[in-house]
C-alpha cells in the first residue's frame, strides 16, 4: 500500500473518498468543518438528521457532497467526546478500514489522524492510522485453495493540519510501515502449522532476511554444534523429535561500533505437544503458536532492518519440537545446561525454559547491554493476565520502566510480576542443581525464576506472552504481539523521536 503525508485545502482535493471524524452524533471536527463550510453546511443538515449514532466506529458514506473534489466522504463517528480516549479512536480507524474494504475504492485521504484524541502524542496518533489500516490487510490464506480476495485499497494519504508538522508525521508514517511489516510477519509465522513451521524453515526465514537486509548477519547451528557447545538441557528437549533443532543466531550492526548489542531470545517450539508428560486433547493445536516468541524476534528485527536503527542487535531463536518418543526426556531424567548447572526434568512439558536457558547462556559471549527473552512460557501467566496484558518479569527497576513505557506508547501492554528470590526454593531438588518445574502456585514466576538462574551476567527481562500472542475461537490466530512493545523499546533506546 501506498502511503503519503498531505496537508493544505480539503476542499480542492480530489480523490475517491475523503473520511472524516464526527464527535457524538453530529459534533465536526476541525476538518469535517471546512468541508462543511465548503458544502454550504451539508454536513450539518445531514447529521441534523441524526444518521450517525454517537458510537465509536459507526460510519456513514456521503455520495457527490457539493462544493467539493472528493467522489465520496465517508463521516466516521468517534464516539461522544467526553469518551474519546484511544481505544475509541482505534475503534474508529478500525471501523473505517472495514468500510473502505467494502465499498472497494482503490485509494483515499483520512483526516482521522488529525482528529486524533488531544491527550495522544500526535506521532502516535499518525502511527496508529498507518498500522491499523495496513494490519487490515494482512490475512491468512497460505493453506487455503481458495485465496482470500486482497486489500482492495492501494493508497492511503493522511492529512495533517500543519505544515510545519510534515517531518515528524513522515518519521511517524515510516515507522508504522515498518512496525506493520514486523507484525505481519510475526502473525503468519504463528498462523502456519507445525508440518510446515519446523525448526528448519524458521531458520529458512532468518536467511530469507538476511538475503533481503543484507545487513543481517544469520549463523544457524546445528545439533552437532550445540553438543559440542554442551547446550544439553536444549537438545534434550529435541530428542524426542524428528525435527532437528535450530540455533538461530542474527546479528545486526547499525550502532556505533563499540556500542554493546541488545539481544532478543525468542522460544521457537514449532509445536508443544508436552512429551512424555502429554497435553491433554482439547486445544492442542493452539500449540503450534508456542514458537510465537521467535516469531517476535524476526519480526522485531524486520523492523529494525526497515527503520535502520542506529542500534547493535542480536536476535537468538532456539527451535525445536516437543514430543513424545522413546528417545524424549522423561519425569526425573537429568541434564546438563550449557552454564554447567544440573536440571532434574519433573515435567517435560516446561520444556521451554529447557530451550531457554542454553540460548540464554550462549548470548554472554555477545556481552550484551540487555537481553529481553520472549516465550509462550506458562499456562499460568494467561491465567493471571489473561489476552491483555504480556507477563513482565524483572529485578531491573530501569528495565522494567522502560519496557512498561514501551508497552503504553504501542497499546501493546505488559503488566510486571515479581522474581523475588522468596520464590526460588520453589525449584529445588533433592538430585540436581534445580528442578524444571514448582508447585502449580505461581507457575508464571517460578518460571522466570528458573531463567534468572542463567542471566546473571547482563541486565535482563522476560516477557511471559502465553496469554497475548494469540486468539482463540472465531478469531483464532496469531496477533502478532509483542512486536509493537519491542520494536517502541528499540526505537527509544535508538534515540529516535518515537
Ligand atoms: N507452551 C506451554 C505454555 C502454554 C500453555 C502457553 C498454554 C499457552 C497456553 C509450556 O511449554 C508449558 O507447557 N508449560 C507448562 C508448565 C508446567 C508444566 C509447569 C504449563 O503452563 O502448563
Ligand atoms: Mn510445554
Ligand atoms: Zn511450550
Amino acid at each position: 500500500m501506498e502511503l503519503s503525508i498531505k496537508s493544505g485545502d480539503l476542499a480542492t482535493r480530489k480523490t475517491p473518498c475523503l473520511l472524516l471524524g464526527v464527535l457524538g452524533e453530529r459534533q465536526l471536527t476541525a476538518p469535517a468543518q471546512s468541508i462543511d463550510a465548503a458544502s454550504g453546511g451539508y454536513l450539518t443538515r445531514i447529521l441534523d438528521r441524526g444518521d450517525l449514532e454517537a458510537e465509536a466506529g459507526r460510519t456513514l458514506l456521503l455520495h457527490e457532497v457539493p462544493g467539493l473534489k472528493a467522489e465520496r466522504v465517508l463521516l466516521v463517528g468517534l464516539g461522544p467526546q467526553d469518551k474519546y480516549d484511544r481505544k475509541a479512536y482505534l475503534k474508529a480507524l478500525a471501523a473505517a478500514s472495514g468500510r473502505l474494504q467494502e465499498i472497494r475504492v482503490k485509494e483515499a485521504l483520512t483526516t482521522l489522524a488529525a482528529s486524533a484524541p488531544p491527550a495522544l502524542d500526535p506521532a502516535l496518533a499518525l502511527r496508529d492510522a498507518v498500522t491499523t489500516a495496513l494490519d487490515r490487510g494482512y490475512r491468512y490464506d497460505r493453506t487455503k485453495s481458495e485465496k482470500k480476495p486482497p486489500f482492495t485499497l492501494q493508497a492511503l494519504h493522511l492529512w495533517i493540519g500543519d505544515e510545519d508538522r510534515k517531518p515528524r508525521a513522515r518519521e511517524a508514517l515510516r515507522q508504522g510501515q515498518a512496525l506493520a511489516a514486523g507484525v505481519s510477519l510475526a502473525k503468519e509465522l504463528g498462523n502456519l502449522p507445525g508440518n510446515l513451521c519446523t525448526p528448519t524453515y524458521l531458520a529458512d526465514q532468518a536467511r530469507d532476511l538476511a538475503q533481503a537486509f543484507p545487513a543481517l548477519k544469520v549463523e544457524v547451528l546445528d545439533e552437532d554444534a550445540m553438543a559440542k557447545l554442551g547446550m544439553g538441557a536444549l537438545l534434550s528437549v529435541s530428542r524426542g523429535s524428528r525435527q532437528p533443532a535450530k540455533l538461530i543466531v542474527m546479528s545486526y550492526r547499525g550502532g556505533k561500533k563499540d556500542a554493546k548489542p541488545l539481544a532478543l531470545v525468542g522460544k521457537g517450539l514449532t509445536f508443544d505437544a508436552g512429551g512424555i508428560s502429554l497435553k491433554p486433547g482439547p486445544d492442542m493445536d493452539q500449540m503450534k503458536f508456542d514458537m510465537c516468541g521467535a516469531a517476535s524476534v524476526l519480526g522485531a528485527l524486520r523492523a529494525t532492518l526497515e527503520l535502520k536503527l542506529p542500534l547493535n542487535l542480536i536476535g537468538v531463536i532456539p527451535a525445536s519440537e516437543n514430543l513424545p518418543d522413546g528417545a524424549a526426556n522423561k519425569p526425573g531424567d537429568i541434564v546438563t545446561s550449557l552454564s554447567g548447572q544440573t536440571i532434574e526434568i519433573l515435567n517435560t512439558d516446561a520444556e521451554g525454559r529447557l530451550l531457554l536457558c542454553d540460548a540464554l547462556t550462549y548470548c554472554e559471549r555477545f556481552e550484551p547491554a540487555v537481553v529481553v527473552d520472549i516465550a509462550t512460557l506458562t499456562g499460568a501467566c494467561a491465567i493471571a493476565l489473561g489476552k491483555v496484558a504480556s507477563g513482565l518479569f524483572t529485578a531491573d527497576e530501569g528495565l522494567a520502566t522502560e519496557l512498561l513505557a514501551a508497552g503504553e506508547r504501542s497499546g501493546d501492554r505488559a503488566w510486571r510480576l515479581p522474581v523475588w528470590d522468596d520464590y526460588q526454593a520453589l525449584l529445588d531438588s533433592n538430585f540436581a542443581d534445580m528442578a524444571n518445574v514448582g508447585p502449580r502456585e505461581g507457575g508464571a514466576i517460578s518460571a522466570a525464576c528458573f531463567l534468572s538462574r542463567y542471566t546473571k551476567k547482563y541486565p535482563w527481562a522476560h516477557l511471559d506472552i502465553a496469554g497475548t500472542a494469540w486468539l482463540t475461537g472465531k478469531e483464532k490466530g496469531g496477533t502478532g504481539r509483542p512486536v509493537p512493545l519491542l520494536v517502541e523499546f528499540l526505537i527509544q533506546r535508538a534515540g529516535l523521536a518515537g
